[in-house]
């Protein structure tokens, strides 16, 4: 199962806001429409922006290949800039912008750096599925047999190079024989739980079943959730991380009932740059995403709406943090520093 396919001299992208009714792909050649596929979530979560922007890049570079060496640095560098503009949270799409530069700039800077970048990209991509692949084999370790796991959001396949980090780890664990059942989350307000990650889970026959997201703490309160595996979109060097809005409100609730609470993520997604949470800029998506229920109104005209797209979640409500490098336990700053500074 995968969302993102580089052809060559264009990038497809399965449009992850028509799912679950249409799987439907669309074709890239223009970094600007890569940029806007990004803001309007065709494709999303974290390591998936990282990728697509890798490959947008690569479009960008096609498109300016004629011009001369010092246009197509400057041309270059606004469409990184466009493409850094898309979403502010997820840490990925920086880190994948960097890499590319510093690719571009190691390979002379014009446009004989072409191919260079497109193995760039590639590599990227390839190696996301890789620390996925990792990711999930470590931390099925930690799930025991019949175990009913809760998550929110999508973090699976499509929202990475492939395969998912907390889904990852969902699916290694059932490839085991160790899932009973996985709760998702529907994830209001943009369904990402209900529309992605039950359509993934269905695709994969693991056990699923769907619940709104107010629903968890009293299947927490009934004894039926026993470990909880979300995704990140960016941690900082203390471990407090940004993930989709209603990750900090599970987090209290594993806390209060004694339920492990893990957080899956690549070191793509670590931000070693910032002490704390506090520093992550966090999305604010557009009203209507809140006031209108799959093209609805749903509230009146003229009421404020507060629309952040991600929460913080303070490091002290982890239980552990499942990373390519295995399984992370406080104390937080310290750990990360050993095996990501
Ligand atoms: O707004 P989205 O759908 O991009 O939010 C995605 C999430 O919050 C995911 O949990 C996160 O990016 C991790 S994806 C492996």
């Amino acid at each position: 199962m995968d969302a993102i396919r580089w052809q060559g001299d264009s990038l497809a992208l399965l449009d992850q806001t028509r799912l679950p009714v249409e799987e439907v792909w669309n074709d890239y050649t223009d970094y600007r429409a890569v940029a806007e596929a990004i803001r309007r979530l065709v494709v999303r979560g974290a390591p998936a922006i990282g990728v697509a922007a890798a490959y947008a890049v690569c479009l960008a570079a096609l498109e300016f290949q004629t011009l001369e060496p010092r246009d197509f640095r400057a041309a270059m560098d606004k469409a990184a800039r466009a493409l850094a503009a898309s979403r502010p949270t997820a840490v990925n799409l920086f880190w994948s912008l960097d890499r590319m530069k510093l690719t571009l700039s190691a390979a002379g800077g014009d446009a004989g750096a072409i191919p260079v970048l497109i193995r760039e990209a590639e590599a990227i991509h390839r190696e996301d599925i890789a620390m996925n692949r990792k990711i999930g084999r470590c931390g099925a370790e930690l799930v025991p047999p019949g175990a009913r796991i809760l998550t929110h959001c999508n973090a699976g396949a499509i929202a990475t190079g492939g395969y998912g980090t907390a889904l990852g780890v969902v699916r290694a664990a059932h490839a085991a024989g160790h899932v009973e059942m996985v709760y998702c989350d529907e994830t209001r307000p943009l369904l990402q739980g209900a529309r992605l990650t039950a359509w993934e889970l269905v695709k994969d026959g693991i056990p699923a079943t769907l619940i709104t997201d107010s629903m968890a703490a009293s299947l927490m309160a009934q004894g039926k959730i026993d470990l909880i595996f979300l995704g990140c979109d960016r941690m900082a060097r203390n471990g407090d991380f940004a993930n989709k809005i209603g990750t900090y409100s599970l987090a209290v609730l594993a806390n209060y009932h004694g339920i492990p609470f893990y957080t899956v993520l690549p070191s793509s997604t670590i931000d070693m740059s910032i002490p704390d949470g506090s520093h992550i800029v966090i999305e604010e998506r557009a009203p209507e995403e809140v006031t209108h229920f799959a093209g609805v109104q749903t509230a009146p005209e003229g009421v404020l709406v507060h629309n952040p797209a991600f929460d913080v979640t303070p490091h002290r409500l982890l239980t552990g943090i499942v990373t390519e490098k295995g399984v992370i336990h406080p104390p937080f700053t310290e750990r990360l520093a050993e095996l990501f500074g």
